[in-house]
């Protein structure tokens, strides 16, 4: 039976133990791979693409401002082998999941929503669309998962990144890792999430060692920052199920728009003040920050800082969304065409509470600087500061955002109670997981206190573990 050498999966699973179960889970892979196509006779391939945490920077990417997220030792791996047609057909280890199977076409139509075809399919679909052709080599595939579903991990991106990769590998397809994880964060749109492109590029691009500040405008670009010494992360899920192509969806949809509002009123304040500016994202108004200070400058706002030109644009908390068209100077309906189309088409529907622009906004661009701040501190290894922008962060993404659950702030305080320097929810929230800052020596004692405080009985290590950072997507063998 073929297996995977030692020396790759050293280079991912660089945790002893986390190297030691691997091996099995890779038995176990090729047994089901057996299994599933008994027949098959041709060479088998591996691949691997990771999770995710993120440090700080949170529900930023959308807004075109950068993130700091680290790739996991979680991952899926896929094991396969080329087909000669345009078919996928995919299974998993876990029964959870049915088998898929279906051919290449030009556009392929959605499977029923929350079904995680859609996200197989959102990989495929990208592929097609940057190639220009459905007649690509299909393949024969079973994976595994270690990233725990719903959990703010990262674990879809993570598939569309593994079936990019998969398809671009078998198929021969020359393209560079950026733009490719550019086209992966778009392609994944098809399932119905307006998700911005930390999830894919960090799985794609991971470093060990390092989290990656990853920026946005005026293009994508990666920055290593090595990972604070003599510390660690620690995953603590909430066990609350924050499902991105479901519940979520929503939720996730509305701060993306509201973003979206708060530009198109600073866009108008500052045209009706003779400042030419086109502000797609709020990323775009460091076009008009003054080189190294943040002071802001137009020709009738003289040296204003950006939070008093908010405080100018945005004089109340929350916006009908007839108050919004009235000040654009559009009707409704305009307004509606123009901001609140969905991926999938949809229109979104106004919230009964309002458009909450301000907090939104505020939140976006304190945590932008929060995590310029957060990146300095890690180059000098300032992990009490760090700690304490972790939990202002929180507490941002938990009032201001609106993002965070009762779950999740009883396990930040449990987290701070059992010695951590700091800590937050990571990814979209609503749900998921916590990250820990803590001490190398304090872990263990840590690790028990939570456990005995937050979930009371024995939990395993898809529940709690500490981070251990790991390479980017890619074929292993
Ligand atoms: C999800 C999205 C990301 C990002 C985070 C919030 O993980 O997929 O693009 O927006 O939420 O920071």
């Amino acid at each position: 039976m073929q297996s995977v050498p030692n020396k790759v999966l050293n280079k991912i699973y660089t945790n002893r133990s986390t190297f030691i179960k691997s091996k099995e889970r890779f038995k176990n892979l090729i047994q089901g791979f057996n299994k599933h196509f008994p027949n098959e006779s041709s060479k088998l391939a591996f691949f691997h693409a990771p999770g995710r945490i993120n440090i700080i920077g949170e529900h930023t990417d959308y807004n075109g401002l950068p993130v700091l997220p680290i790739a996991i030792d979680r991952d899926i791996v896929a094991v396969i082998s080329k087909r000669n047609d345009n078919r996928i057909v995919l299974a998993n280890t876990s029964s959870s999941f049915n088998k898929i199977n279906f051919t290449l076409a030009p556009n392929l139509p959605h499977a029923e929503k929350g079904s995680w075809e859609n996200y197989v399919k959102a990989a495929c679909q990208t592929v097609i669309n940057y190639t220009g052709t459905h007649k690509l080599f299909g393949f024969n595939a079973v994976i595994d998962s270690t990233i725990p579903i719903a959990a703010g991990l990262s674990s879809s991106a993570a598939l569309t990144v593994l079936i990019t990769k998969i398809l671009v590998e078998l198929n021969k397809i020359r393209i560079d890792s950026l733009i490719l994880a550019q086209k992966v964060a778009e392609g994944e749109r098809y399932v119905g999430t307006a998700t911005g492109g930390m999830d894919q590029t960090i799985s794609l691009l991971g470093k060990p060692g390092h989290a990656l500040k990853i920026n946005f405008l005026p293009k994508l670009n990666v920055e290593p920052v090595k990972l604070p010494k003599n510390y660690s992360f620690v995953v603590s899920n909430s066990l609350v199920h924050a499902e991105k192509s479901g519940a979520v969806q929503q939720h996730y949809n509305r701060r993306v728009i509201e973003c979206r509002l708060v530009c198109a009123l600073i866009e108008q304040y500052l045209n009706i003040n003779g400042y030419k500016l086109k502000l797609n994202l709020l990323g775009d108004l460091k076009k008009c920050l003054t080189k190294g200070t943040t002071k802001f400058k137009t020709g009738k706002l003289k040296d204003r800082d950006i939070f008093d030109l908010i405080n100018l644009v945005l004089k109340k908390e929350s916006y009908k969304l007839t108050d919004i068209a009235e000040i654009l100077e559009i009707t409704t309906n305009v307004l509606t065409k123009k901001y609140l189309i969905l991926p999938n088409e949809n229109v979104f529907i106004e919230p009964e509470d309002g458009f909450k622009l301000k907090p939104r906004c505020l939140h976006v661009l304190k945590e932008w600087i929060r995590l310029e701040t957060a990146v300095r501190l890690m180059k000098k290894n300032d992990v009490k500061k760090l700690g304490k922008l972790l939990l202002e962060s929180h507490n941002s993404l938990a009032e201001s955002y609106e993002v965070s659950c009762p779950e999740l702030n009883k396990l930040v305080k449990i987290a701070l109670d059992s010695g951590a320097v700091g800590v937050r929810l990571t990814g979209a929230g609503f749900g998921g997981c916590v990250i820990s800052l803590v001490k190398n020596t304090k872990v263990g004692s840590f690790i028990a206190k939570v456990k005995k405080e937050y979930y009371k009985s024995a939990v395993d290590e898809t529940t709690m573990f500490v981070v251990t950072s790991t390479i980017g997507a890619g074929k292993l063998f």
